[in-house]
């Protein structure tokens, strides 16, 4: 194809679309994020579509508008959520993506669903598509999504972009279905990745499993496939707002009053995913109040974890084990009225977390693999003052970037706890590192907002698309 219209109209494709009911009534609020809202303004802009599932099962509200979007939603029933959802998206590949920390479960029937589902979505799609629109598809829930809309509509642009990692290929070819999985993924013309590993790992898959040469990308069929890294990122100028507001340096005195005036605050703000290390980081601080590196008296660690995919079994076995480890912690080490860590198992919105972010003397994001990790990227914007150290692990998409960050790797588990010592200290001792650490973290996240990812991602998608 060799469209040159670089504004033709865009469809979005997700497995969620960009809006949930509100709880008290039937209206429908924009979903809170960063990518969200900046995908939605990119939607307004070119008058464009959303092809999504509402999150709600068996809902079928039909076609609707909401804030200047067009919204396709896709009814799944319950054994869609159970195959689809739950199992074959988060039971199978979500593991296995992420280094295979659990098993992946393989599953015919889940398998069969999620082609049945990914079919749904590119019918959906090439039924509301305008013709030569440029589509873009997101994430590990819709990889087959992208083959199934070129043969239903070879007319459009198709963009993929996997926001988590792509696993190596000792990982990847576990699968049964590794091959329909490559196929489907590169019926796209631009596939997008959040760090180079995950660029080469397709590469390396498709050269080994497919008729294809690597050239420049992926040449398969007599079309050139480009693989690039596109790192997503946040709303800064959002953020910004939020952490410069009037009332904040008020609403900050008074948390950090209501933890009780510690010397130091340090902060988790996770999913409640097993992925992320919540348990690593709560034995650490276990260890180290332990053997007294942390004072109990004047150190507090909140922990935000926000309730997460509750229908799949591993979840609601690591919601377990960390309200263990909090109960232990707070159990050996707190005093009435002032425990050392305070666990939200809930959601907060950004302007909540903003405040967190501006107490937290020290960010903890310690996955033990992340596509990306916007958390990070969260607390460097807040950080207004210049002040503020980010403990990050070497396993998060962001550490390719956040290079001035406190690098670790969680699985060093001395590593772990030196490094949580070592940013304790930093708050009080050597202000100028941190400083000079942060400013640098600030200028990278600030040249590399969210508007930067999708705005880079659609003019290479809208780029001309060469054919072998
Ligand atoms: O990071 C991967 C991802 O699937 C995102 O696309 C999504 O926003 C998040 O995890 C939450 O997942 P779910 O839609 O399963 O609640």
């Amino acid at each position: 194809m060799s469209d040159t219209n670089t504004r033709s109209s865009l469809v979005i494709v997700a497995n969620r679309l960009p809006v949930t009911r509100a709880s008290s009534d039937d209206r429908w609020e924009t979903s809170p994020g960063g990518v969200v809202s900046a995908l939605s303004s990119a939607l307004v802009r070119r008058d464009g579509t959303w092809v999504g599932w509402t999150g709600t099962i068996d809902d079928d509200p039909g076609s609707f508008t909401h804030d200047g979007m067009h919204l396709e939603p896709v009814a799944l029933s319950d054994v869609d959520v159970e195959y689809f959802y739950e199992g074959m998206s988060n039971a199978t590949l979500w593991p296995l993506f992420h280094d295979a920390i659990r098993p992946p479960i393989i599953d015919e029937r889940w398998w069969l669903n999620y082609v049945d589902v990914n079919r749904r979505f590119a019918e959906r799609t090439a039924r509301v598509a305008p013709p030569g629109a440029t589509t873009w598809i997101h994430d590990y829930q819709l990889m087959l999504t992208p083959a199934m809309l070129r043969e239903l509509r070879p007319d459009l642009r198709i963009g993929f972009f996997l926001h988590i990692p792509f696993p190596p290929i000792e990982l990847f070819d576990r699968l049964p279905w590794k091959v329909d999985l490559l196929e489907g993924m590169l019926g796209a013309d631009l596939i997008g990745m959040q760090r180079q590993g995950g660029v080469e790992n397709v590469l390396t898959a498709s050269e080994r499993h497919l008729d294809a040469t690597i050239d420049d990308g992926v040449v398969l069929g007599g079309r050139r496939i480009r693989v690039e890294t596109h790192p997503v990122s946040i709303d800064v100028d959002a953020v910004l707002e939020l952490a410069d507001r009037p009332k904040i340096e008020r609403d900050m005195a008074a948390l950090r009053s209501r933890l009780g005036d510690p010397d130091v605050v340090l902060l988790g703000v996770d999913r409640l995913d097993y992925t992320k290390g919540i348990d690593a980081r709560l034995e650490s601080l276990y260890d180290l109040l332990d053997s007294g590196r942390l004072d109990p008296e004047s150190t507090v660690f909140v922990q935000v974890a926000v309730p997460s995919r509750e229908g799949v079994e591993e979840y609601t076995e690591i919601r377990e084990s960390i309200r263990r480890l909090v109960g232990s912690i707070n159990g050996r080490f707190g005093r009435l009225g002032a425990p050392v860590v305070h666990y939200l198992e809930q959601s907060l919105d950004l302007a909540q977390l903003v405040v967190l972010y501006r107490i937290a003397d020290v960010m903890l994001v310690t996955p033990w693999r992340d596509g990306m990790n916007l958390v990070a990227k969260e607390y460097i914007a807040s950080r207004l003052d210049g002040s503020g150290t980010l403990v990050l692990s070497e396993f998060a998409g962001a550490a390719e970037a956040l290079t001035e960050a406190l690098l670790v790797n969680p699985y060093d588990t001395i590593a772990l706890r030196d490094v949580i010592v070592k940013a304790a200290a930093m708050t009080d001792g050597d202000r100028a590192e941190v400083r000079r650490r942060m400013a640098a973290l600030r200028n990278e996240v600030r040249t590399h907002d969210v508007h930067a990812w999708v705005n880079g991602f659609l003019e290479s998608l809208d780029a001309e698309t060469t054919h072998e």
